[in-house]
């Protein structure tokens, strides 16, 4: 799945090699089905369902008809119940596509706007008197990286074990996932920067601030460390997908403050028998 996304990466991707590896780390999503179509003796199409309703894709551009098997596949799956898929706007075949499988779009669904960065200029970290930004130190700092991500997302979802699993999935590097220390010895804030080395693009996925240390820029401070880290990395540009409705505004303002520009939106489009 890796290299596929890897091999066919631009601005037209909705996914990147780190929302893979995020996404199969934690237990609910490891459990969704998935299939791969080859073609030319290697992968040209992945289907990854997240049952009852929703389906992620990508399928090389050199074999559109995989879309056609993608879509049957997640027809089998759904037994006719609701089904939706969300590419991004500029991904014209494939929505396309999808209008003639009987897909139409949902216009009151949430929404993730894709942004990206060029790195050329980014100002330095500005943190609070005591507080310093650094990479993690491995499992040493297993546990506290759990508890800030936890914090920030008021949600158990992401466990030790689930996190050990992030940090041995490819292509996660330690030196850029970045987190701020309090004065207290605690973590306040974290960022997640993953790189795709051949197209020289970082995800950031995801950033937090514990509620208790809200509102210092310390989310804006631990975005510029990590930046840093992925410009020193060798890559050109950072990409982030923060949600783009009205009911979510604040990712997007942190995102926007920090330089990062909209390139794309996803557009959710749904089907039911
Ligand atoms: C989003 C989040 C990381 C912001 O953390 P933070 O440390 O409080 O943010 P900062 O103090 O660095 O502020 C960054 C920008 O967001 C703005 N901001 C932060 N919280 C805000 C709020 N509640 N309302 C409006 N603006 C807000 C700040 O004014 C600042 O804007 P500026 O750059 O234009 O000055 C934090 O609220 C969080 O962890 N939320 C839950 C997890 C999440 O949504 N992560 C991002 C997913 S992509």
């Amino acid at each position: 799945m890796q290299d596929l996304t890897q091999r066919v990466w631009s601005a037209t991707s909705p996914h990147h090699v780190g929302d893979l590896a995020w996404g199969r780390s934690h237990t609910e999503s490891a459990d969704w089905p998935i299939a791969m179509w080859e073609a030319d003796g290697r992968v040209g199409a992945w289907a990854w369902a997240n049952l009852p309703d929703d389906l992620r894709l990508q399928v090389d551009p050199a074999h559109p008809h995989l879309v056609g098997e993608a879509l049957a596949w997640f027809d089998d799956l759904a037994e006719g119940g609701l089904r939706e898929i969300n590419p991004l706007d500029t991904q014209t075949d494939l929505v396309e596509t999808l209008l003639a499988h009987g897909y139409r779009p949902r216009d009151d669904a949430p929404f993730f706007a894709y942004h990206r960065h060029d790195l050329t200029a980014l100002p330095d970290p500005v943190l609070p008197a005591g507080f310093t930004a650094r990479p993690v130190r491995g499992e040493a700092d297993l546990a506290q990286r759990v508890a800030v991500h936890q914090a920030a997302w008021n949600s158990t979802r992401v466990t030790p074990e689930s996190y050990r699993a992030v940090m041995t999935t490819w292509p996660y590097r330690a030196d850029l996932d970045w987190v701020i220390e309090s004065p207290d010895g605690d973590f306040a804030a974290n960022c997640l920067i993953w790189l795709d080395p051949a197209n020289r693009v970082g995800l950031i996925e995801p950033v937090g601030t514990a509620p208790a240390h809200r509102r210092r820029g310390l989310s804006r401070a631990v975005c510029l460390a990590a930046l840093h880290a992925l410009k020193a990395a060798g890559a050109t540009q950072a990409i982030v997908y923060p949600r783009g409705d009205a009911a979510y505004p604040v990712p997007r303002v942190l995102y926007r403050g920090l330089g990062f520009r909209p390139y794309a939106r996803t557009r959710t489009y749904a089907k039911q028998d």
